[in-house]
């Protein structure tokens, strides 16, 4: 387990954390979400002050309150993720993507609340892609040529075409990012829980490191990997 960065590795650093999980509205009082509970976020934000950075706290949904002296932006759907995170990251030395972010979203969003109907007729709901945030981000990044670092995050499961692994590296090559942090899930591990393994995926040729432990020792080992990769600041 790599040890959490000294207080101060990250003085005059600025870091973004998106944490939580989208939802994506289909009528007034429904919407479509996910199971993340925002708790590795909230870590890595802890982790990051710790460790004196300046943290930018870009919360979809989460389960647990936003960590104190972090600077919030509070947002709903992936499309407002999108551009706080666009806006945010421009400026910043290190964007974490931790967000589970929905990969859909209802075509249409009713205005007024979605009633059963007498006729028979069942409602169907039409999804439409909703943009990658971290691809974008990248792109960004390497279109102003800034020395910033994007870290990503992957849950994989291994199917015929796989294991989580091989599904990893490749998310890493086509996502453009430096790290990827690979959790191996099961149906019922990882969201919610305290206690997690990963492997961070490195795009620049570090073998995987696997770190298991707390949230905080995951949050911890990630940014250590970030102190040790950064450009040396001004
Ligand atoms: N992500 C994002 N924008 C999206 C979807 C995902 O920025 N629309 C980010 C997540 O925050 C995460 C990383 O991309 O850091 C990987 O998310 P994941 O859902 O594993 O990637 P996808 O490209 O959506 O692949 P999959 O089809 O396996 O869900
Ligand atoms: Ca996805």
């Amino acid at each position: 387990l790599s040890a959490a960065p000294a207080n101060g590795t990250l003085a005059g650093r600025t870091v973004t954390i998106t944490a939580g999980g989208t939802r994506e509205p289909l009528d007034p009082v429904r919407f479509l979400g996910n199971r993340s509970s925002g708790k590795q976020g909230v870590a890595l934000a802890q982790a990051a002050l710790a460790a004196g950075a300046t943290v930018r706290f870009i919360a979809a949904h989460i389960e647990v309150p936003p960590p104190p002296g972090a600077e919030l932006t509070v947002v709903e759907t992936a499309e407002e993720l999108r551009k706080a995170t666009l806006e945010l990251a421009q400026t910043s030395d290190a964007l974490i993507m931790a967000a589970a972010v929905a990969d859909f979203r209802p075509a249409s969003v009713s205005e007024t609340k979605v009633k059963k109907r007498d006729d028979g007729e069942e409602p169907v709901i039409t999804l439409i892609r909703n943009p990658d945030i971290l691809r974008e981000a990248v792109q960004q990044r390497d279109a102003a040529r800034a020395p910033q670092l994007i870290i990503g995050f992957a849950a994989e499961t291994g199917d015929e075409s796989g294991d989580p692994l091989a599904h990893g590296l490749q998310k890493l090559k086509r996502k453009g990012c430096d790290l990827l942090v690979l959790n191996t899930v099961g149906r019922s591990l990882v969201f919610g829980q305290d206690s997690t393994e990963v492997t961070i995926l490195d795009a620049h040729g570090a073998e995987p490191e696997t770190v298991s432990g707390s949230k905080s020792d995951v949050a911890g080992a990630i940014l250590a990997r970030i102190v040790a990769v950064l450009p040396a600041g001004d």
